[in-house]
Order: structure tokens, then sequence, then C-alpha cells
């Protein structure tokens, strides 16, 4: 396992730059991982090999090279998500495209229009929901926190016959640890409601995400694996993607349009090409399968293995720390990527602790995220205004952990 995870570091080169001089240690995965050289130089080697023009406009010999390479980029996704077939799967730009189509998309009637999410869903999720229930056209409802994990209890009690979509993220941004996607996935299903997961923090160490946990639609971001900016994909079951109504239409979306009466009639494609209308991000759907590919040939196990690892190292050494709380629990927190913490102390500053992080460490700057961590809901809900996470990618090191908790001694040994 050691072998392979240090053989998977050496794809990462921005991980010895230097900024301002100094060498940085990452903590701010859970934010975007750092890129792969494998991605980019498969995006290079597509653009200037290849770079003609897919979804079946033209049907040259460039042309059919683009599709071939374009429908094994989808396979190798599919594979991954744990989809029965690559007609399942839509690429996006990522997460936040994926929730704004599926949103839009998604077949809502006067009969069944509530949409149930948790309370720990990112704005990504959240916000394409508010919208349409601000414009009164579905009704919002968001679980209650049981502590920092979503009340199953209430949410069981919420689920109706009016419910028609349920979303969950799988790991929170905010609080870390994972959610039991199969548990919320099958009380959704017993309502009559689809489900929807998140898996924009679980992709990064797990291959087969909210598909094989029962979920109906589920998505993740490229970047936060590896891969280019603007690259991901949302799974939509079979069943579902034959429900949901083209929604960002435009050239390689339809079959047919015809003219009747002074009024056209349009039929569009079926499965995923109903949705990927205009030209698409080819060489970044590329670089994505040689990112799902190179992690797969680290193996996620050992992926998931070392990133509990630093989560449980980095606990250890935040255990009876005084001047800073950890949120949650241990066992949960080593399921995830990351650890969120506040401050016990009235004069620490997280702002200035960020500032401190940045530029008052000798030959370095530790990058961590402070703030609300577009988790508005979780921070409404909890009473959170912020929180400090460091997250941990394949590429982290206990010794990275040890450099932000003897920062942070210093930093509080400062205050009064
Ligand atoms: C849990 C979660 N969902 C959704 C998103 C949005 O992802 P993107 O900005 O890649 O669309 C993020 C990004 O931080 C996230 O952490």
């Amino acid at each position: 396992m050691k072998e392979k995870i240090a053989a998977l570091k050496k794809e990462f080169p921005a991980l010895g730059a230097r900024f301002g001089g100094r060498r940085m240690v990452y903590l701010d995965s859970a934010c975007t991982v750092l890129k792969m050289r494998c991605a980019a130089r498969e995006q290079q080697r597509h653009m200037l090999k290849l770079g003609g023009c897919g979804g079946k406009r033209s049907v040259h010999a460039l042309a059919l090279a683009m599709e071939e390479n374009f429908h094994s980029a989808r396979a190798a996704v599919a594979s991954f998500m744990g989809a029965r077939s690559p007609a399942e799967i839509i690429f996006t730009s990522g997460v936040t495209d994926a929730v704004n189509l599926l949103a839009n998309a998604f077949p809502f009637t006067p009969g069944r229009s509530e949409v149930i999410l948790s309370p720990l869903e990112h704005n990504a999720v959240f916000l394409p929901f508010e919208r349409l229930a601000a414009a009164g056209k579905i009704k919002l409802r968001v679980v209650p926190l049981g502590g920092l994990k979503p009340d199953m209890k209430t949410y069981a009690k919420m689920l109706g016959p009016r419910t028609a979509l349920v979303c969950f993220t799988h790991a929170s941004n905010i609080f870390g640890g994972r959610e039991d996607i199969s548990s919320a996935a099958a009380l959704a299903h017993s309502a009559g409601a689809y489900f929807f997961a998140d898996d924009a923090q679980f992709a990064p160490s797990h291959a087969g995400g909210g598909a094989l946990c029962g979920a109906d639609a589920c998505a993740f971001s490229g970047h936060k694996i590896g891969a280019p900016y603007g690259t991901g994909a949302l799974y939509v079951k079979r069943e579902l993607m034959g429900k949901l109504r083209p929604w960002r239409v435009g050239g390689g979306t339809i079959e047919d349009v015809s003219v009747a009466g002074g009024r056209y009639k349009v039929k569009y494609l079926e499965n995923y090409q109903g949705f990927e209308a205009g030209v698409q991000n080819y060489s970044g759907a590329s670089a994505l399968a040689v990112t799902i590919k190179r992690l797969e040939k680290c193996g996620f196990e050992n992926i998931r293995k070392h990133i509990s690892g630093l989560v449980s190292g980095g606990l250890d050494l935040l255990e009876g720390m005084n001047g800073v709380r950890v949120l949650g629990e241990r066992e949960d927190l080593a399921e995830g990527s990351l650890i969120s913490m506040v401050p016990e102390k009235k004069s620490f500053s997280i702002p200035d602790f960020n500032q401190f992080l940045n530029l008052q460490l000798k030959g370095r700057f530790i990058a961590v995220r402070t703030g609300r961590h577009c988790a508005d809901l979780a921070c409404l809900a909890s009473g959170f205004r912020e929180t400090i996470r460091i997250s941990f990618f394949a590429y982290n090191t206990p010794r990275d952990t040890a450099f932000f908790i003897e920062a942070l001694r210093k930093y509080l040994s400062l205050l009064k």
C-alpha cells in the first residue's frame, strides 16, 4: 500500500511548488484536490492530437475518433460511479451543474412537489431547489440536525405521498464523516420518492458512490479527484432518466423537429444525449477518465485507508488540546477525509489564525479552509458561524498534520 500511495503522490507536481518563496502544506483538498500530471497530459494530448468535434455531428475519421474517445470516457465514469450502463451518465462541469440540471429537469407534479434536503447540503444542492421553492414551483423542507447528523427519525416522519425527491450528501464538507445513504434512500423509496446523493466529498476516496447505495441519481466533481476543472458527471438511473425533461437544450439533443399547424414539435434524444447540449468538454472528459484509471491503479481501498489513518492521527494529536473543540465523533470522522474544529477561547479570531498560517510561519504556509464552507444550512442549524477545516487526500502525510498542530499550538500560546 505504501508504495502505491508514494507512486501516486508523484502525480502531483503542485505539492513541490513554492509561493512567495515558501513551501506549501496543503490541507484543503475538500475544497479541491491538486491536479494530476496524467490528467494535464491527457487533456493536452486530446486537444493537440484530436481537437475535433464529437456528438456525431460530423462523420469523418476525426469526428469518429473523438466519439470513440468520448464513449470510452463515459464507460470509465460509468464504471467508477457504479452505473449499469454508460447511457446513465451525463457529463457535467461538476456537482453544481449536475444539481441545477436535476432540479430543473425533475418531473415534479402538483401532487408530488416536495423536496426534502438533509441539513448538511452544500449550497450547490440547496440553492437550485431554494430557487424553485421561491418561485412557488416546489415546497422545500430541511431535515433538522440531531447532533451533527441528519435526525433520521424526523426525516422518516417528514416523508409522505407529496415527497418527490430527497437529497443527502454522502460525506459532509463541513462536519466530515460519512452519511448512511443506503438507509436514507430506502426510506425515500418506501414513500415513493426519488433519492439523490451528493458524492462530491465521497468520490475522492471511494469507487462507486450513491449508485451502489440505491440512489436514483448522484454526482461528483472531477476537480475534487485530481482531474481538470469543469469536469464531472451526473448519474441518473435509467428509469428516472426517462422521466427527466431536457433542460439546457440545443445542438446534439434532438432526434427530430417537425412543424404542423404553425407549431414546432421537438423530439429529444433519449438518455444522456438529451442533456448534453452543444459541443462538450471532450478533452476534459478524456482527462477525467485517465484520472479515474490512475486512482484505480493505486486502489481506492488504499487511498481510503491512507486518508482514514491521517484523520485518526490528526484526532490523536488534537485530543485534549485546550483552546479548540473538534466537531464530530472519532469513529465517524475516520470514515471521512476532514476534521473541522471551532475555537473555545473568545480571543481566538479565525480570520487572524488564517493569516497566521499564511504569513507567520517560517519557510512555509499552511493551506486550510476557514468559514462556512458553503454549508449555510448546517451553519444555521448548528449555530456554528464558521469552522477551521483541515482536509486530506492521498498525497498528505502525518507530517502535514503535525505542521498544522504545531502552528495551532503556537497561535494559541499567543492568545490571552
Ligand atoms: C459536498 C459538496 N457538494 C457540492 C460541492 C460543489 O462542487 P462544485 O463546486 O465542484 O460544483 C462541493 C464543493 O465544495 C461540496 O463539498
